[in-house]
């Protein structure tokens, strides 16, 4: 089993220099570079990311691969292939820029794709497997894991490019879970290094519910939680990329409370001057103040909630 596992790893890393080469050395790769060199990306963060391109092709990673030795079913197990109706097996990834996704030792798990354009899925992930659990994995855990820890906050994202954009510019306690929502085993991956969680989720309808998701379930945990707001820009990529990583800490610095993040919102939301805006903005915050275990905490809620 061990073994197995050994060889998953083994075959994720070949693949993560092979799309690594196929970007940096390559004529194929060359789409691929300019839209990472685009989003201001320095070769130096593409380096440290290991970031690929998977080329333009049904079967290029599938020939190079079994020509080594390496059989289908294992392409296939790692997510790298699968198997058509037909029996072929094929490429899962082609023509997209490639984000390898490592656990917390630096082992590549699995990758993310992105396409080039706006075509749909923009991102293709890795399916879950034996070492690939996106519930216990925070992307780039490993490369924030020391920042982290010296700043005792961890600063969570969405997106895969959120967190490179920040790195790039020097802000490197930054990690995302991946797609998938926050769950309490990133807590446990958290909860030794970091006595804060800051939650900069994107200014959408999505990244709102995910931050309200996140709220829920740091809630009554140890962590001091709070939120940004960014006032322009869709995500924490945007963000950094048009104002500067200065700028974005000032954010942080300026997050808030859950409380008054949902309290805020709410306010933004409903007309609190009529009665019956008054009572959605009740019947929207109560439910964390009914939720929140620390009866002082409780009542100092309910008494911000003393509407004029
Ligand atoms: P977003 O739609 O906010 O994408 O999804 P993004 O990270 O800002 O991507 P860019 O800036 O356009 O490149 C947030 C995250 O949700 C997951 C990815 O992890 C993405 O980074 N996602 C999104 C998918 O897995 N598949 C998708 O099709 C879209
Ligand atoms: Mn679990
Ligand atoms: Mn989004
Ligand atoms: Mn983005
Ligand atoms: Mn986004």
């Amino acid at each position: 089993r061990n073994a197995h596992r050994q060889e998953l790893y083994e075959v994720n890393q070949l693949a993560t220099t092979f799309f690594h080469n196929c970007l940096t050395k390559t004529e194929m790769g060359k789409t691929g570079l300019a839209y990472l060199r685009n989003r201001g990306l320095s070769d130096e963060i593409i380096a440290r990311f290991q970031l690929g391109f998977a080329p333009d092709s049904w079967d290029r990673l599938y020939r190079a691969f079994t020509e080594r030795g390496i059989s289908p079913g294992l392409l296939v197990e790692t997510g790298l292939c699968r198997q058509g109706n037909n029996g072929r097996v094929y490429d899962y990834f082609r023509n997209r820029v490639m984000f390898p996704i490592c656990d917390g030792k630096g082992r590549v798990v699995g990758f993310g794709g992105r396409v080039l354009d706006d075509s749909t899925p923009k991102y293709l992930n890795s399916p879950e497997n034996v070492i690939f659990n996106k519930g216990h994995l925070l992307f780039a855990f490993d490369k924030a894991y020391r920042a982290i820890r010296e700043k005792r906050q961890a600063i969570l994202v969405e997106g895969y490019m959120d967190v490179i954009s920040a790195h790039n510019r020097g802000v490197t306690n930054v990690v995302a879970s991946l797609g998938t929502a926050y769950t309490k085993d990133h807590g446990r991956l958290l909860l030794r290094q970091a006595d804060e969680v800051v939650l900069a989720y994107d200014m959408d309808g999505a990244g709102q519910k995910a931050a309200r998701r996140a709220i829920e379930l740091l809630q009554n945990t140890e962590f001091k939680v709070r939120v940004v707001a960014m006032p322009d820009g869709k995500d924490p990529d945007d963000y950094v990329r048009n104002h500067g990583p200065e700028a974005f800490l000032a954010l942080v610095d300026k997050a808030v409370k859950p409380f008054e993040f949902l309290l805020n919102d709410a306010l933004i939301r409903y007309d609190s001057t009529d009665i019956q805006g008054k009572q959605a903005v009740l019947e929207e915050v109560f439910p964390f103040i009914a939720a929140t275990s620390n009866q002082v905490q409780r009542e100092g809620y309910l008494r911000a909630l003393a509407l004029p």
